[in-house]
């Protein structure tokens, strides 16, 4: 019975988000609804009414959907990828929209204002966004102090970059910048991402070339924390490079990959007339490259790592083929954007629905059961 009243309520928001607010919120700018949105769920998750009231709208738990990993428990697979809340305004609110966990940042060492506007835009045609913020963010330090001793609802990811600025590009202040932000979040969150996958920042993306990887997670490793460490993967690498930086990253006490961040080439699958030149891709143009790369890595390592997958997930049925690929977890924020935040506990009862036909009664039995030829 509780299936079938989430199920109706699930098609009435999503109905009323495509034809009623969608419409509306296609028609400003996108940054400005980005920041409004971060208005709004901080006001709602500023008190237990507004949050209960948005879990009765939103949430979904099932048993099937949960797992322990690394130690860490996760009510559900769905979380929500980096650079939507980027100065860690939202984790209050969260949970009660269905997430199973969410990331914060990316940060930086130092508080960074990003590139100039406008740096997000919709390509409606191609179900994607193209972002150019440019790692805009309040910096470790004020992030930090916001959450000093505060106690999360659920399992919190501290994405970690390097400063967008012309003082970081040279290598060791680079690493000195990461090593800055990293030293900050050592005791807050539940797992670390170092981000070496932006792709709008000064000096471009210096840390996916294997031999500075290497003294980057030298570094960063030497650092104590019991915090899990994973690496978020530019989409972008042929498979040669994929496989240089996993030769690297098995040398260091790495956890997982986040797989994966923007890309950056236009190519003919785009199907929008104006195009930014700036930024990088998001959505169903980076889907492809992302499974590529979560059932590369899973395959190659023998699941030896657990992988976040991310890039295009609009659907149960799309977040099942990450899982089947050799993703633990999954993440979203296009998807949200253009289906709307019912999203999320569709997808959640779409995979207890898909995990049923296949005879699975828990989602970590269908992690890379798919296999092909690598
Ligand atoms: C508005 C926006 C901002 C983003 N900012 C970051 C960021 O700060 N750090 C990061 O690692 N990825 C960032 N990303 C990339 C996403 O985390 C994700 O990897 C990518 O968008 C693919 O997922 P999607 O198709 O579900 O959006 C951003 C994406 C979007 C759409």
């Amino acid at each position: 019975m509780i299936e079938v009243i989430v199920f109706l309520r699930n098609r009435i928001l999503s109905f009323c988000y495509k034809n009623l607010l969608k419409p509306l919120f296609f028609l400003v700018e996108p940054e400005n609804i980005h920041g409004g949105m971060t208005l709004a769920g901080r006001f709602l998750g500023g008190n237990s009414l507004t949050r209960k009231l948005t879990s009765l709208l939103f949430s979904y738990s099932h048993p099937a959907l949960e797992q322990k990993i690394l130690g860490i428990k996760f009510k559900n697979p769905v979380g929500l990828s980096a650079g939507f809340d980027k100065d860690a305004r939202l984790t209050n609110i969260l949970p009660s929209v269905g997430f199973g966990f969410a990331e914060i940042g990316t940060i930086t060492g130092e508080a960074c204002k990003g590139n100039l506007r406008p740096r997000l835009w919709r390509l409606k045609n191609s179900r994607s966004l193209i972002v150019n913020y440019g790692l805009k963010n309040d910096g470790a330090e004020r992030i930090s102090k916001r959450l000093q001793g505060k106690d999360f609802a659920f399992p919190v990811i501290t994405s970690i970059g390097k400063t967008n600025s012309l003082g970081t590009v040279e290598i060791d202040a680079g690493i000195k910048d990461y090593v800055k932000a990293y030293q900050y979040f050592t005791g807050i969150g539940d797992i670390f991402e170092i981000n070496i996958s932006c792709p709008n920042a000064y000096g471009g993306l210096p840390f996916s070339d294997p031999q500075k990887l290497d003294v980057l997670l030298k570094q960063i490793t030497k650092i104590p924390t019991k915090k899990p460490i994973f690496i978020k993967m530019p989409p972008d690498l042929t498979d040669n490079q994929l496989d240089k930086i996993l030769e690297v990253v098995k040398k260091h006490k790495i956890d997982g990959f986040t797989c994966s961040n923007l890309t950056k080439p236009r190519t003919n699958k785009i199907s929008d007339r104006v195009v930014p030149k700036d930024g990088g891709l998001s959505g169903k143009l980076v889907e492809q490259l992302s499974n590529h790369q979560i059932q590369r890595i899973y395959q190659k390592t023998k699941g030896k790592y657990i992988i976040i997958g991310v890039g295009g997930i609009f659907s149960a049925e799309d977040a099942y083929r990450k899982i089947k690929l050799g993703a633990s977890l999954v993440e979203l924020i296009t998807g949200m954007i253009f289906q709307g935040p019912q999203l999320i506990s569709e997808i959640n009862q779409g995979l207890v629905k898909l995990l049923k036909k296949d005879g699975y009664t828990n989602i970590s039995q269908a992690v890379g059961m798919l296999r092909y030829e690598v």
